[in-house]
């Protein structure tokens, strides 16, 4: 698809990682759009899940959840200061394995993970590269989590102003705030200039030829959900 390819073209993984480290000293770990839909992901956690990956883990609040319900997590992120304090924030999780690396450099054994998760972390990605290779990664009967952001149509207009004052409100009961303090701010909308997202049509599109069966949502919070289990044989 042409939207993928130019995903493809304009990943520059030097910078990404520097933005992220920069973000990271100023994370305070509070509710969020993506800490939002926590409970929705687990909810999707095949029970009695033995092994599972979170890709872009950031400072780990999602992957705590996820060590409670799986025996053994491996956590990566492109990112060396969101690591950092991931694993200082996870000293008590002897179960997680956190590992600095690009995830497309990664080489896994096949039906390794009973369960894959992957948080507002994708869109960094080439969509059809990397649902293929997690698609090998993923054991039988295993489960592919995605939530992540998307690219609005005017068919998204009504949701998206919904949207609006419903955040306003979560995030002034949740943090106290109702903006982010001026210099994450400004390192969220310096970050945001790179990045591009898939529009649903464009996500669903990839999902019959790669994981067929899978499941698309739109969420309310700017974000869309992709659950696929893998069929046995
Ligand atoms: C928007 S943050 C989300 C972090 C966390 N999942 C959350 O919900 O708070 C995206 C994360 O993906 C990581 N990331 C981006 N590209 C990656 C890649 N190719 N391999 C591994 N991690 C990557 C970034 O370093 C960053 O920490």
């Amino acid at each position: 698809m042409r939207q993928t390819k130019a995903i493809k073209d304009s990943i520059d993984v030097a910078r990404i990682q520097a933005d992220f480290d920069r973000l990271a000293l100023l994370s305070r770990e509070e509710w969020d759009h993506n800490s939002h839909y926590h409970r929705f992901i687990l909810k999707q956690v095949p029970p009695y899940s033995r092994s599972a990956l979170e890709i872009g883990c950031g400072t780990g609040a999602f992957v705590r959840l996820l060590a409670r319900r799986v025996e053994h997590v491996l956590a990566l992120d492109l990112s060396p200061q969101m690591i950092r304090l991931a694993q200082e924030r996870s000293a008590s999780y002897a179960n997680i394995d956190f590992r600095v690396a690009d995830v497309l450099s990664l080489e896994f054994p096949p039906e390794q993970f009973d369960c894959i998760v992957s948080i507002a972390t994708l869109h960094h990605l080439p969509m059809e590269d990397i649902l293929s290779k997690l698609k090998t990664a993923l054991a039988v009967n295993g489960t592919l989590i995605v939530l992540d952001l998307y690219q609005a149509r005017p068919a998204d207009s009504f949701t998206l102003l919904a949207a609006i004052p419903i955040n306003i409100l979560l995030k002034y009961l949740k943090t106290g705030r109702i903006k982010e303090p001026q210099e994450v701010q400004e390192a969220w909308a310096e970050h945001g200039q790179y990045d591009s997202y898939l529009t649903l049509a464009q996500l669903r599109h990839i999902c019959r030829a790669v994981l067929p069966g899978a499941q698309v949502r739109r969420h309310l919070l700017w974000r869309y959900s992709l659950v696929w289990k893998k069929p046995s044989r």
